[in-house]
């Protein structure tokens, strides 16, 4: 439909009907295929000198990091677990850089045990908690510092830099800090990093972005100091709904070839990075959820699915100021003269509504739903505990091989993790009984 391994029809040649039948619903489906063609399609046209590194927050599955690993891309991760997914998914220490505003001290300690390719720091209190865990473990720990530049990203669905945020050290403070490197021996000031935005779909914005971060880079580049890489983050962004436009990627390359090729010329051994979640994975995935009810209320029709918002909070308009559907078709066989559907989910709450006025054929229970462009910021920044049914399964398909790559949650596990533990007694009567127990 969207995607050529992704289709009405089914995934990689496989049809939904036989997925459902061994995965269960509701489901999010991956293509390998897909993932591979976005990643060839990116770097056709980018610059080879831009290094791509993958963003788990768009997708923490450990196969989908596996299957970009081995094809050569980076990881850029921001908490323990998808630290210690990277590793189990095949990245080297200097594959990995770790961002973002709150790190913890065994999140930092953890990057200085492994030696990881740079911390991005995002403040100077962070720096000093860095410094005093690489000096203890004798270490030196090399460091990106993320910037808050003056400038604004232009075109972003949501912004990031620029303006008074959470992230990064503002612009004003770098060149102090920097003359200032000799206070933190045990850190090396390696790189810059500067993320300004999501969802792009302006080619020419996102090159804009690029000529500013780059000549801030420059700017920063005196005083002996030069950095060994600058990340210039990325944002590129998927057209999900009615009247928006695929990034024009030739367009992106034209515009950024000569901007990295005079980048390079001022600093031949400066590597470049562009970190990337969501264009990469995102079409590469599929909701699929199945109808359980269908029903009218006060003139409307509904379809009631197995998972909703509870799975795919984007889809319901999580995250956005206004809820517009995602691609969506029935799965499978077509048949019949289109009606008009409002498709929720299983929570009690009239925002669990992951379609509106969609134009389907009649549906039935057991028919499967199709959410398309699912990839990025699917069930990773979805509700999934509410009502507590837990996270959806997640199966990769791989020509003919068909792998879970996440099992759904387990009823017994949910439970088993409110068992209570006593954590301060009472008195000490309670205490020798929770012993007993
Ligand atoms: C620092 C940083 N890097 C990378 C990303 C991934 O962005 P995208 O999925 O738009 O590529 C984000 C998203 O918020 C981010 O904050």
């Amino acid at each position: 439909m969207l995607e050529p391994h992704l289709t009405r029809e089914g995934v990689e040649g496989l049809s939904w009907e036989a997925l459902a039948r061994i995965a269960g619903t509701p489901f999010y489906a991956y293509s390998a295929a897909a993932l591979r063609d976005n990643l060839a399609r990116l770097r056709r046209h980018l610059p080879p000198a831009l290094n791509l590194l993958y963003s788990l927050k768009a997708n923490p599955n450990r196969s989908l990091v596996q299957k970009l690993r081995e094809q050569g891309v980076g990881c850029e991760v921001c908490s323990l677990a998808e630290l210690e997914t990277v590793l189990l998914a095949g990245a080297r220490p200097e594959h990995i850089l770790f961002v973002g505003p709150g790190k913890s001290e065994q999140e930092l300690a953890r990057c200085v045990e492994l030696g990881i390719k740079a911390v991005v720091a995002e403040s100077e209190q962070e720096l000093d908690k860095l410094q005093a865990l690489a000096a203890a473990a004798g270490k030196i720990q090399t460091v990106g510092l993320r910037v808050n530049p003056d400038f604004q990203g232009s075109k972003a669905r949501l912004v990031m830099g620029g303006k008074p945020r959470q992230f990064g050290i503002d612009e004003a403070r770098l060149a102090g800090l920097l003359a200032r490197r000799d206070e933190y021996p045990a850190l090396r000031f390696a790189g810059l990093h500067i993320y300004m935005g999501t969802r792009i779909l302006d080619a020419q914005a996102v090159a804009d972005n690029t000529g500013n971060i780059l000549e801030l880079a420059r700017a920063l580049s005196t005083g002996g100091w030069r950095p060994d890489f600058i990340d210039i983050g990325g944002g590129l962004g998927v057209p999900y709904f009615e009247k928006e436009r695929e990034l024009d990627l030739a367009a992106l390359g034209a515009a950024l070839a000569p901007l990295i090729a005079a980048q390079r010329q001022a600093m031949p051994d400066t590597e470049l990075y562009m970190e990337l979640g969501r264009f990469l994975v995102a079409d590469c995935g599929v909701f699929v959820t199945a109808v359980r009810y269908t029903k009218w209320s006060k003139g409307q029709r509904f379809a009631v699915c197995d998972g909703g918002s509870n799975c795919h909070s984007a889809a319901a308009g999580g995250g956005s100021m206004l809820r517009r559907n995602f691609p969506l078709a029935k799965l499978g066989a077509a048949g019949g003269e289109p009606e008009t559907y409002t498709l929720s989910g299983p929570l009690c709450t009239p925002t669990d509504v992951i379609g509106e006025q969609v134009a389907l054929p009649p549906l039935r229970p057991g028919d499967l739903i199709g959410i398309f462009r699912s990839g990025a910021y699917g069930a990773t920044a979805s509700p999934v505990q509410f009502l507590s049914f837990g996270h959806p399964a997640e199966v990769l398909v791989d020509g003919e091989t068909v792998w879970q790559v996440r099992a759904r949650d387990q009823l017994q596990r949910m439970l088993a993790e409110q068992q209570p533990r006593l954590l301060r007694a009472a008195d000490e009567q309670e205490a020798a009984d929770a012993l007993v127990c």
